[in-house]
């Protein structure tokens, strides 16, 4: 069968996407299970209260920057206003009490799946001050849609 080259080096070149997808997928189910994307830190979802990671949410600075600890709950965040600096790292810490939420900053690259047992860990830069919301991008009950909070991000005082 005659197949015309520039045919063949497309055909090939698929194939090759193909099986590179696959290497991935498979490689990467099997060295990196399924866990919350780039930190793993577990907690006990019934003792969040008294964790002393947990006790007080809200934030707070220190020499390695902005870090702002939230517990999210069925239907709300805790704090429901965060205050952060802008053009500094800041890194949130998130954990659930009962079922799975989300936590997106709407307009940012912000975004974590909050999963009970786990701590959802991420470090931002907010170049652009003002008033984010954060909603939970996850359904987890009938108050879903009610679940929303405050982001502010404040410039720099001089
Ligand atoms: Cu919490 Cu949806």
């Amino acid at each position: 069968m005659n197949v015309n080259l520039y045919e063949r080096i497309w055909m090939w070149a698929a194939g090759a996407l193909i099986a590179a997808f696959l290497v991935t997928v498979i490689a990467t189910s099997l060295t990196q299970a399924l866990e919350p994307p780039s930190h793993v830190e577990t907690i006990d979802p019934t003792r969040v209260s008294s964790d002393p990671r947990f006790a007080t949410p809200g934030v707070t600075h220190d020499a390695r920057g902005t870090t702002a600890v939230v517990v999210a709950m069925t239907f709300a965040f805790t704090p429901d206003e965060i205050h952060v600096p802008a053009h500094q790292r800041v890194t949130f810490r998130i954990t659930s009490t009962d079922v799975t939420h989300g936590f997106e900053i709407v307009g940012t690259n912000g975004n974590a799946m909050v999963i009970p047992g786990y701590v959802s860990q991420f470090t931002t830069v907010f170049d652009h001050p003002g008033e984010y919301l954060i909603l939970c991008n996850e359904y987890c009950g009938l108050g879903h849609h009610l679940m929303s909070a405050k982001l502010v991000v404040e410039e720099a005082k001089p």
